[in-house]
Parts: C-alpha cells; structure tokens; sequence
C-alpha cells in the first residue's frame, strides 16, 4: 500500500486515518479545516513523554486556538464516572461548544472515555485521536466503540462514535516497549485470520521487518490491518452481524483476562497476549477439538511474535483458573439462549458466530491451553 491516508465511510459521516512520522502541518491543516470555534481540549495519558507533549504544544499553539491540557492517567479502573465528569465539568468551565474539538491521545482507556465524552457534550463535538499503544493503533482508535465502567459492567455506559481524524504517529510507536508493542500483533494475526490472508503473508515472513518499529513494512501492515477492520464495521456498526466477527479470541481472552488478573495477578497478560491464546481456543473449538493445520498455523505466527501459546500455570492454581475461564466463558456480551457464543474460524477469511453447546469440549479446549508448571 503505498498512500499513507486511509478514508472511510462510518454513520454517514466520512473520516480519515493518517499515518505520519511526527506530528506535522497535517493536524494544523485538519482543524482549519474542521471549521471549529477556536478551542481545543487536549487529554493525553500521563505515560506519554513530555517530548511529544512539547511537540504537540508548539503545533497546536500555531493553530491560533486557544488550547487546554488535560493529563489523566490511562488505567483500566480509571474508566469510571468521577473521572468521565472531571473531564466533562472542565469543557462547562471552559464554556466549549459543539464546534469545539477534543483531542485524544492515550490507548484504550482514553481513547473510549474521550469518545464518549465527545459524542454526550452538547450531543457530539469535533474529534480527534492519537493512538498511543498498539492495541489502540491496530483496533481500538477506529470503530467508534466507546465507554466507561459503571456497577461493575463493563462499558455500561457508551456508544458509538467514530474520531473525525486518527493521528498514527511513528515517533510514538517506537517508544512503546517490546512486550507491548508485540501484543498488538495478536490483533494484527487476528485480522489476516478473519479477513487478510495477505496480512497472513506479511507476518509469515521476516519478523526482523518489524523489530525497527518504523519503516515500511510496518507502516503497510498496520494500514492493512486497519482497513480490515472498516471492512468489518463499516456496514455494521452496531454489531449486529458481521463486525462481531472482530471478536474472534475475545470470548476466551476477556475471561482468561480476567481470571489472571484475579487470581495471580493485576495486568498478569496483556490483552493482545489474552487474544492469541482465545483464538486458539476458538479454533480448536471450531474443530472439534482438533489441532489443524490453522490451529498450528496461528500457534507458529503468535510464537513468532514473542506471544504466548500456553497459560503457564503452578499446579496448585490449575483446577481454579481451568474453572474461572470456563465460568467467564458464560458471562460473555455476545450470550444468546443461555449459551455462550464464540467466532468459529475453520478456513482463513471464514469466520462464522456460533453458540458453544458441547462443554465437555469447552472443558478440553480450555485445559489445552494450560501447562502444568
Ligand atoms: N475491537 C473490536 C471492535 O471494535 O469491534
């Protein structure tokens, strides 16, 4: 892919991705386009080096708009009312109005908590976002999914709202440490799975070709992941069909997530590294509890990639984390009938929504990816 602009079509509105090496005269270009009143909120992870926040300071400051910064801090549990109204309270004081813009710059957390507060200020304002970690670069910044937690439910309360513009930074990328870094590429793999056999082809070759974190090879990858995913969403924004097959993995690796977490210990998996573990689940699900060719070939691609393929387990907490993934299996969004349901993927590019009914094979399936230490 050689244009480094991707524009897609979402809720009838059109929007645009740029993948850039450092922050430049396009965000100065875009919000003289954007025909905004001349006020800026800018929110960004406390994580993000005071280097580019200075850049990011001079480049607004030549817009001529009066700029505010907000530094929150990025955590999961951050996701919650009291800070979701810190924020909205502060564009009432600065008295923001629909044509105001938010600038987002974090990963996940920011990202769903700026959409959010975007699209509920004065029912919608103008909106931009810098992904800043790799998850939020190859999934989560576009798609408009956001929200925060509320009773315990996780994005109780949200919606969709896409980001007028997403900033891909290069100079970002390469300070994201390596372990982060590689649990993207679980999403990547997961994209080529579903629907890229080319994205397949990319990461089957010289993994060297992404270690430098900017170059080329990076850049095409993760464009090609990215308008993966609008082929997903575009046409479904709701989730009502074919976007739910973006949650090839997750059935898994939200519980298995959430069972380390609890059990061993807080952030114990990365998310990215939760994903490859779910997909093999679910591929060996979708066949009958059969390692395939799909099944080795997924495994070869995670291992590649520094990621894990087996949850490496002290005897002692064994049985309790086998149980605890089979329990959050069942607590899965995407129940239907009292069943949990999953993406079954038995061919590349054919990914299909289907319920678990056997759970003595969900029993194997889970015990498959725990090893005995
Ligand atoms: N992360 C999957 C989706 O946006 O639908």
């Amino acid at each position: 892919m050689s244009s480094k602009v991707i524009t897609y079509k979402a809720d009838n509105e059109i929007n645009t991705i740029r993948y850039l090496k450092v922050i430049d005269k396009n965000l100065i270009k875009d919000i003289e386009q954007l025909k905004s009143d001349k006020k800026i909120l800018f929110i960004y992870d406390k994580q993000i080096s005071n280097k580019f926040i200075n850049e990011i300071k001079i480049t607004l400051k030549l817009t001529g708009n009066i700029v505010y910064f907000k530094e929150i801090e990025g955590k999961k549990n951050n996701k919650n009312l009291k800070n979701f109204l810190n924020l909205f309270n502060l564009l009432i004081e600065k008295e923001f109005t629909k044509n105001s813009i938010i600038i987002s710059c974090g990963g996940g957390v920011v990202g769903d908590m700026c959409g959010l507060l975007s699209s509920l200020y004065l029912r919608g304002t103008i909106y931009l976002h810098i992904p800043t970690t790799m998850t939020a670069i190859v999934d989560s910044c576009i798609g408009g999914k956001t929200g925060i937690n509320y009773k315990g439910l996780i994005n109780s309360m949200g919606n969709y709202f896409h980001p007028k513009r997403v900033y891909i930074l290069e100079n970002l990328i390469t300070e994201i440490p390596d372990r982060e870094y590689f649990a993207g590429f679980a999403e990547i793999l997961k994209c080529g799975l579903i629907g890229n056999k080319k994205i397949i082809n990319y990461l089957i070759k010289d993994k060297n070709l992404y270690t430098r974190k900017s170059n080329k090879n990076l850049s095409n990858l993760i464009l090609e992941t990215l308008q993966t995913k609008i082929k997903f969403f575009k046409n479904d924004i709701r989730e009502k069909n074919l976007r739910l097959s973006l949650n090839f993995g997750h059935t898994f690796a939200h519980s298995i997530e959430m069972i380390t977490e609890k059990i061993i210990k807080k952030d114990y998996l990365r998310h990215g590294e939760a994903v490859g573990l779910g997909m093999l689940c679910e591929i060996m699900l979708s066949n009958n509890g059969k390692k395939n060719k799909l099944y080795n070939l997924c495994q070869k691609i995670l291992k590649k990639y520094n990621l894990p393929i087996k949850l490496n387990i002290y005897q002692k907490k064994r049985i309790r984390i086998h149980q605890g993934i089979y329990k959050g299996v069942f607590l899965d969004k995407k129940n239907k009938n009292n069943n949990p349901r999953y993406i079954s993927l038995k061919k590349i590019n054919k990914p299909k929504i289907k319920e678990i009914l056997d759970y003595g094979l969900l029993n194997d399936t889970i015990f498959n990816i725990i090893e005995n230490n």
